[in-house]
C-alpha cells in the first residue's frame, strides 16, 4: 500500500478474520463473540477512517466512491450484528463470509487501485 501503518492493518485484519473461522470452527459462544464484533468493528472503522486520510494526502481521484465502499461494509456487519443478535449465540457462518469477502475482495480490488495510483503518481516520478 506504500504506508506501513495501512500494511500493518490490513495484515491484522486477516487475524481477525482468521479468528472469526477459528470461532466458528470452535462453537465460541456469545460472551467471547460479542467484544469480538465490538473490537473487530472498532479497528474496522481506525482501518477505513487511517485509509481515508492516507487517500486524502495523496490526492487519490476516487476517495468519496471509496469511502461510501468502506461505509457499506460496516452498515452491513452492522446490519447482521443486529438481525442476528437475539439469535446469536454462536458464531455465524454467515458473519465469517461476509467479513471474509468484504476484507480480501475489497483489499484485492478496491485497497489495490490507491496503491497503483500511488505507485503511477509518486514513484516513477524521479525515473522521468
Ligand atoms: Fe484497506
Ligand atoms: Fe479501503
Amino acid at each position: 500500500m506504500h504506508s506501513e501503518l495501512l500494511d500493518t492493518q490490513h495484515k491484522e485484519l486477516y487475524e481477525f478474520v482468521k479468528e472469526i473461522t477459528h470461532m466458528n470452527l470452535s462453537f465460541a459462544h456469545s460472551k467471547k463473540l460479542k467484544p469480538f464484533l465490538r473490537e473487530l468493528l472498532l479497528f474496522m472503522n481506525r482501518h477505513f477512517s487511517d485509509e481515508e486520510e492516507f487517500m486524502s494526502q495523496i490526492n487519490y481521484p476516487n476517495l468519496s466512491e471509496h469511502k461510501k465502499i468502506h461505509r457499506q461494509i460496516i452498515l452491513e456487519i452492522e446490519e447482521i450484528i443486529i438481525k442476528e443478535s437475539k439469535t446469536l449465540n454462536t458464531m455465524s457462518k454467515k458473519m465469517e463470509d461476509v467479513v471474509k469477502n468484504l476484507v480480501f475482495k475489497h483489499t484485492a480490488n478496491e485497497d489495490s487501485k490507491i496503491a497503483k495510483f500511488y505507485e503511477d503518481n509518486f514513484l516513477n516520478k524521479n525515473e522521468i
